[in-house]
């Protein structure tokens, strides 16, 4: 029996997805990703029906090709989440930066928190957890959790709230019984969770469709895919998008840096609050 090799993607092919993914979305990808590159992408040629890179290229390049390009940052970007990862992010969350916010929303204050960056949900499911524990009364108030991802798999996946097993192993017994609901041999958040979040397809890289600010974002994880301009550049409009005494989370191998750092001081690891101006919340 004759079996088919998979097409190959040359140096030159894989230079011209490396460029468009970045200009895309911020992402490096080294020569060194090139074998990975390859195995992600060979699944989308066979679903296309395409025997080789170059027709990729010319496709992804076209008109038609933008849809593509979605699927293309889908297969290259990298998912791995947890629930209540760097939970020392969660303790601050809870001790330290909702008390005031649920004061201001009690008060009638709009608030809105940002897992900018959301893969499966884990991350913005237990942003919601921690609220919930300590305002349940909130679906009566104006506070929102918004979850996006550039991957549009993973926005859906997260929007669907159901976890693996594998997925919830980690999370604490009592917390799992209380926002979750079995559903065969996985579990599915509670609408009170749902409630309180929306998920959108975002990608950090290009406009932004908010007309309000956010009183707290994560952005965990995320840049260290990125090249040193995109992350300096992201820094500063999350600075622009934070109001004032905001507070930003990043990931635990990540630092703020460029000049939006002079915009936030480091209040706990890899924490930080937007410095508050003359008139803060
Ligand atoms: C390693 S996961 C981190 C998930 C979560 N923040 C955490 O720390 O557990 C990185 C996520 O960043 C997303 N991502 C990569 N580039 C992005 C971009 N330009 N805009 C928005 N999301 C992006 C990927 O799709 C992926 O879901």
């Amino acid at each position: 029996m004759l079996v088919e090799s998979p097409p190959s993607l040359t140096s030159e092919q894989f230079s011209r997805l490396a460029k468009i993914v970045h200009d895309d979305s911020g992402i490096v990808l080294t020569e060194a990703k090139r074998g990975l590159l390859m195995a992600r992408l060979n699944r989308r040629l066979r679903v296309l029906g395409l025997s080789e890179y170059g027709a990729y290229c010319t496709l992804l390049s076209s008109p038609e090709g933008d849809e593509e390009r979605r699927h293309m940052l889908s297969a290259v970007t990298t998912n791995v989440t947890a629930f209540f990862r760097e939970d020392h992010h969660f303790d601050a969350l809870t001790r330290q930066v909702l008390p005031p916010l649920i004061e201001a929303a009690r008060k009638g204050g709009r608030v809105r928190l940002w897992s900018a960056a959301c893969s499966s949900g884990e991350e913005p499911y237990s942003i919601a957890i921690s609220v919930l524990e300590a305002f349940p009364d909130v679906a009566r108030y104006d506070l929102l959790v918004l979850a996006t991802d550039i991957d549009p798999v993973m926005v859906a996946k997260a929007e669907a709230g159901i976890f693996t097993e594998d997925a919830v192993q980690g999370l604490d017994p009592a917390k799992l019984s209380k926002h979750f609901t079995r559903a065969g041999n996985a579990y599915e958040v509670r609408p009170a969770l749902r409630n309180m979040m929306r998920f959108a397809e975002l990608n950090l890289h290009k406009d932004w469709p908010f007309s309000g600010q956010f009183d707290v974002i994560f952005c965990r994880n995320v840049v260290i895919y990125f090249d040193g301009n995109a992350r300096r550049l992201l820094w500063q409009r999350f600075a622009t998008q934070l109001n004032s005494g905001g507070h930003l989370f990043i990931g635990h191998s990540e630092r703020l840096d460029g000049p939006a750092s002079a915009a936030f001081r480091l209040t706990g690891p890899t924490h930080y609050i937007k410095a508050a101006s003359d008139t803060p919340r």
